[in-house]
């Protein structure tokens, strides 16, 4: 198991985010300026992801959820759609075995009825080959959408109440953290953007409430463990007062 140098963090007792969200952009953009395909800049990210994942683990974080695939990134030629899912499905045939070896716990958020049958497939025997890990929880937000989540604990609340099993006094936030897809999860600590945007992008809406947001002006494929220690020493920094004093 490789060694990592002590962060900064580490020593002085900074926290650590129990959750935090990664945003993996800029694939697209790391490909042109080397004059090739978009999809290239996709394979190199999907590299990256591999290694920032296990280097979580060992930071102690324990819950991370990577932005993958948006509910709005549809709109993409098809092509390149097409070719996002090859590399998905990709990883998660290699990744039952790769991710296997570590303590992590592999969970999927979003709709995955738009993906095809045996992506399905795939992403339920990940789920339930690392069901019993006690280290990570990995979760991949493919066909996530912040407002369609919302959508989707609504309708399943109202479909209680229909069926007189919820009266609607009964609805308070704990009801609607409970029909999220992150559901016993806790509550989005630091959202990390690379690549130079400065937005959520429909990304984990209702847990972001008080969220540390870090943005990078680096690429995702360009991006490293350094950096990624960098980007935690900073939210070990900031002063998070949840509306208190
Ligand atoms: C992120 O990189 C990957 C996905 C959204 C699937 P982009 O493909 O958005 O890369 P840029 O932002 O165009 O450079
Ligand atoms: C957000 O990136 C979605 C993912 C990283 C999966 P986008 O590249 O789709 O976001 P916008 O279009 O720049 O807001
Ligand atoms: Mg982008």
């Amino acid at each position: 198991m490789a060694l990592f140098r002590k962060t900064e963090q580490e020593e002085q007792g900074l926290p650590v985010p129990a959750h935090l969200g990664i945003i993996m952009d800029g694939n697209g953009r790391w490909a042109k300026k080397r004059g090739l395909p978009r999809t290239a800049g996709h394979a190199a990210g999907a590299k990256v992801f591999r290694t920032i994942a296990k280097h979580c683990e060992k930071r102690g974080i324990r819950t991370v959820t990577f932005y993958t695939f948006s509910t709005e990134n549809w709109k993409r030629p098809q092509a390149e759609v097409d070719a996002i899912m090859d590399l998905l499905r990709q990883y998660l045939k290699e990744s039952l075995a790769d991710f296997q070896k570590e303590n992590i716990r592999t969970r999927f958020i979003g709709d995955r009825s738009a993906l095809s049958a045996d992506i399905q497939q795939l992403m339920q025997e990940a789920e339930e080959s690392t069901a019993h890990k006690t280290g990570m929880d990995l979760n991949l937000a493919i066909n996530y959408g912040g407002r369609a989540e919302l959508v989707n604990a609504m309708r399943r609340i109202a479909e209680q109440v229909q069926a007189g099993k919820l009266s609607p006094e009964a609805i308070d936030e704990d009801c609607v953290w409970q029909h999220l897809y992150t559901a016993g999860q806790p509550e989005v600590d630091m959202i990390l953007r690379p690549s130079g945007e400065y937005r959520l992008s429909n990304f984990l809406i209702w847990q972001c409430a008080y969220a540390e947001y870090v943005f990078e002006d680096i690429l995702w494929p360009d991006f490293t463990v350094r950096d990624l220690d960098k980007a935690l020493e900073e939210y070990g920094k900031r002063h998070r007062r949840f509306g208190g004093l």
